[in-house]
């Protein structure tokens, strides 16, 4: 497996790996609308970690990628470079390749990615049911990112918890 950074810069790579990610997430996130997802996903403000394998799958374990390759899954997060953190937006991995690690993996990925471009905090709207997993990756409940870097700019809905993991500059995410 490897990870890959996609943005929608146009190319027909990234817009066929986007679309691959967008599919795992419908599949995975059954409660997030449809067009919710395409627009975020699609959206030039966010970025996406995507977890490629190469070679063939069995039917139902991913969705076709570019390059003949399969996306298992990903991460989509929007950063806020000037407020110094990034939105974690949407966050699966594929049913097939679940409880393997590969969660863990793709979360070590999105620190490091954000880690290296300033960034000191994650946050994210928690499924209820996802909450064990954030708190394994480090996440709480406690916010102590300043209020106002963050109101207005977090989508916080019913059903979910807002979640907070601190980046520290002199860690190595991916040792
Ligand atoms: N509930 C409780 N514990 C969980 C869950 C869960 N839903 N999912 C994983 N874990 C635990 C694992 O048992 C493991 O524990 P361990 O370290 O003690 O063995 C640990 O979390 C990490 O497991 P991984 O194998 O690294 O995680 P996985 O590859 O399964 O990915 C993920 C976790 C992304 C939550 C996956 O299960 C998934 O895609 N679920 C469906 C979609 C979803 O709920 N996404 C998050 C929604 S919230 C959002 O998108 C902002």
């Amino acid at each position: 497996v490897s990870f890959r950074i996609v943005v929608n810069d146009t190319s027909r790579d990234a817009m066929l790996n986007l679309l691959a990610l967008k599919n795992v997430f419908v599949k995975q996130l059954p409660n997030m609308p449809r067009a919710y997802v395409s627009r975020l996903v699609f959206d030039r403000k966010h970025e996406s970690l995507a977890l490629m394998k190469s070679g063939a799958t069995p039917v139902g374990s991913g969705s076709a990628a570019a390059g003949g390759e399969t996306v298992m899954g990903g991460c989509c997060y929007r950063p806020f470079k000037e407020q110094k953190f990034a939105e974690v937006a949407f966050l699966a991995i594929s049913q097939t390749e679940q409880v393997r690690g590969y969660g863990t993996r793709l979360m070590a990925q999105v620190k490091e990615r954000a880690k290296r471009c300033g960034l000191t905090h994650l946050l994210t709207c928690a499924d209820n049911n996802a909450v064990a997993y954030f708190k394994k990756q480090g996440f709480s409940k406690k916010i102590t990112l300043p209020f106002e870097l963050w109101q207005g700019r977090i989508k916080d809905y019913e059903g979910v918890l807002l979640m907070e993991c601190k980046l520290h500059p002199q860690v190595d995410y991916l040792n």
